[in-house]
């Protein structure tokens, strides 16, 4: 029975479905939504955040500030509460308004960017706000996510010895990439393990992280309009990029079998399910990451109206739509 005093202190690791009556190829999804703050983030944000107290620059009386598109921001805003740290969270329009009321209800400011500005990218614009806060108040504090070496570490530390445990004989793993903190510690990790293992990186069309024309992104989660500084892509086998239409449909085919999932599993589901058809996989052992949950989602990904006016009427015919969302 565990009994924790503090939100940081539970998190399900052991957690996989066998989506192959699902999907109708062998792939292993590890779900990464079952802690307080309902994601992957709250191992980052407690690496971060436990770093920074060790080295002195979290002290008491410190506000941390950090850019998010929500879900390292949830994570970060219960952290703070149990620490008694205030939290600000810069993020923009996309984020969820359930995201958002729920930093709210933990006691956190929530300061929403919805002007580009001058460069015309929205993260950009928000890395502007958290570094004229910082300099405005000597008490703020950046974690800085998408350079943080302790945001990856998480990963190396847990994540991927995680898979490791279970699956002695893993051949490819699917990771999603934002700041790319889950793919540099999976990847780091198996690069050092005793058998080859394919990390494939799976990021959103439009985003700049591996090169490539910036385009519009309205999932938050993957992607960037930076490419993020942890990225080291020396340690990445291939990289995948998924249409946010592909997303929907695979979110949709999970939701149809009783998995909500948000919008980044969708994408890393989509991307395994076409690159094991693409592939001899029959004897292949696959695992992709699923970084959170659906219902934050509710308001875009599983519902029709915002589907209809961004992505168009036929996005959801689901007679078109084959395993992996991609149409047939
Ligand atoms: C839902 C979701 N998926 C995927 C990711 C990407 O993880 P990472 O930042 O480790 O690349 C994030 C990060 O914010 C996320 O919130």
């Amino acid at each position: 029975m565990p009994v924790i005093s503090v939100p940081q202190d539970f998190n399900v690791e052991e957690l996989y479905i066998d989506l192959r009556q699902v999907v109708g190829h062998s792939l292993y999804l590890k779900c990464e939504g079952f802690n307080f703050a309902g994601s992957i983030k709250m191992k980052a944000a407690t690496e971060m955040v436990e770093a920074a107290e060790r080295t002195g620059v979290l002290r008491p009386g410190s506000v941390l500030v950090e850019s998010s598109s929500g879900n390292l921001g949830v994570a970060l805003s219960m952290i703070a509460a149990s620490k008694g740290y205030e939290f600000v969270c810069v993020t923009d329009f996309r984020c969820n308004l359930s995201t958002r009321r729920l930093m709210e209800a933990l006691g956190s400011r929530v300061h929403v960017i919805s002007d580009p500005g001058a460069t015309g990218d929205l993260l950009r614009a928000r890395i502007d706000h958290v570094t004229a806060l910082c300099a405005s108040d000597p008490r703020y504090v950046w974690l800085n996510q998408y350079a943080n070496p302790h945001n990856w570490k998480a990963h190396y530390r847990r994540t991927a010895p995680a898979i490791a445990r279970q699956f002695p004989r893993l051949d490819v793993l699917f990771v999603g990439t934002g700041t790319t903190g889950t793919l540099m510690g999976c990847a780091r990790y198996f690069r050092e393990w005793h058998r080859p293992v394919r990390v494939v990186a799976v990021d959103s069309a439009g985003s700049v992280t591996f090169g490539g024309p910036p385009g519009r992104r309205m999932i938050p989660g993957l992607g960037t309009g930076v490419r993020p500084a942890l990225l080291d892509e020396s340690y990445v086998d291939e990289v995948v990029h998924v249409e946010e239409a592909d997303t929907i449909r695979a979110c949709h085919r999970l939701a149809r079998s009783g998995f909500l999932f948000g919008g980044s599993t969708g994408t890393v589901v989509s991307s395994a399910v076409d690159w094991l058809a693409q592939h001899d996989a029959r004897e292949l052992t696959a695992v992709a990451i699923a970084p959170d949950l659906g219902e934050r989602y509710l308001d875009t990904v599983y519902q029709n109206t915002w589907l209809r006016d961004i992505y168009g009427e036929d996005v959801l015919r689901s007679d078109e739509v084959t395993a992996g969302g991609r149409r047939a």
